[in-house]
């Protein structure tokens, strides 16, 4: 079968988690062209491969290069001009996250893949970690019970780690802050693990002098999901000395799971507690007695890193037409629930998000 032949557009850090499916799988997603404003970038990455061809103008590789599918790597301002523009030619689309930096980009960027034909995908890797896709496993099982509340937080120091003048402190660029730049993996997760958010009452800040243009620095939420359940989130850009880390925690009648914090890396591995799985604790010595790591069913996907399977799964579904596990249609729900974020700091009450 013949692979899908794919462009990259935008050839900074993310893509380089990209290319690990390019070299380990040339079969499946082939990567045939490389594009991106800054030259340099692109020769940078197309050098990893051989006979990929280089471009610095997205519409001029659109005309001249064989390619089925385009891989948007781009800054979020770019991403539903990118995609719309790669759609319209006939192109297949994987965009990172998040989706666009607004509803209204999003729900233009699905028409455009409504009116060609053409899967339109977003880049959530944090689904397609094996341990995620398990504890998914777990939770439609009922072993956790109903599901009551969750917790989620993203937490990091971006001032003391980006450059000034990075396009992430800049809320025109980035679309906002911590919110959208980071914490849009946690909620993208638990909707994907526990279902559909309906209603946010949220407060934001804008304070550390190196964010501009209204991208937050801090963000606490409440959610209300459609299947009764509760929820909060916490978030800081500008943390004093915070090391980068992502969590949650999900509590149900009869289980609970949660994620590690990892130093230096977004996601952590999943730890499940359930009355079928593991023992009660005796002595309370460990916050987290009693849990189990969750273990992923060996070759429940064909790899171990997330990014490699999130293209995968990208290129069966171009060639299935299969709904993609985390389709732009699936991920205008992450989306809203950003921007109900956004809109209920701005209004200071509560947003339903079927309203926005
Ligand atoms: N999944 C993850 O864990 C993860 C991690 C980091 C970043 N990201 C996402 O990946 C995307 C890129 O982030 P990054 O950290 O690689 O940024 P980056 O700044 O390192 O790279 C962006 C690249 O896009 C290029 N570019 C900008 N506009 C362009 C355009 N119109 N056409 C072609 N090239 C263009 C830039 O020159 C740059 O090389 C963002 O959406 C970001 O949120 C995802």
């Amino acid at each position: 079968m013949e692979p899908l032949k794919i462009g990259l557009i935008g050839c900074g850090g993310i893509s380089g988690a990209h290319m690990r499916a390019y070299r380990e799988h040339p079969d499946k997603v082939r990567l045939v062209a490389v594009c991106d404003v800054v030259e340099a970038n692109a020769r940078r990455r197309a050098a990893e491969l051989g006979g990929v061809r280089v471009y610095t103008d997205l519409n001029q590789m659109l005309r001249e290069a064989d390619v089925h599918a385009v891989d948007i790597c781009t800054i979020h301002d770019q991403h539903a001009l990118n995609a719309i523009a790669a759609l319209q030619a006939g192109k297949h689309v994987l965009v990172e996250k998040p989706m666009a930096c607004s509803l209204r980009e999003c729900r233009d960027m699905i028409a455009a893949a409504d009116k060609t034909g053409r899967i339109l995908m977003v880049a959530q890797m944090q689904r397609y970690d094996p341990s995620s896709q398990a504890l998914k496993n777990i939770i439609e099982s009922g072993e956790l019970g109903p599901i009551r509340a969750v917790r989620i937080d993203a937490m990091q120091n971006g001032p003391e780690v980006l450059t000034g003048n990075s396009w992430l402190l800049d809320g025109h660029r980035a679309g906002g802050g911590i919110v959208i730049s980071v914490l849009v993996h946690r909620i993208d997760l638990v909707r994907y693990l526990i279902g559909e958010i309906t209603r946010v009452t949220a407060v934001t800040r804008c304070l550390h002098p190196a964010f501009k243009n209204g991208a937050e620095d801090y963000a606490v939420a409440m959610f209300e999901f459609a299947n009764g359940a509760i929820g909060e989130l916490f978030g800081t850009y500008s943390g004093f000395r915070q090391p980068y880390s992502e969590m949650f925690m999900i509590f149900g009648d009869d289980g609970a799971a949660h994620s590690v914090p990892q130093l230096g890396r977004g996601g952590g591995p999943a730890f499940v507690a359930s009355r079928r799985r593991s023992e009660p604790f005796k002595e309370f010595n460990h916050m987290f007695q009693g849990f189990v790591p969750v273990a992923p069913e060996p070759g429940s996907l064909p790899s171990g890193n997330p990014f490699v399977n999130e293209l995968l799964h990208f290129s069966d579904c171009c060639r299935t037409g299969r709904e993609p596990l985390s389709s732009g249609r699936d991920n205008l729900g992450t989306m809203k629930a950003i921007f109900g974020i956004y809109e209920s700091a701005r209004r200071g009450s509560s947003v339903e998000l079927k309203d926005i």
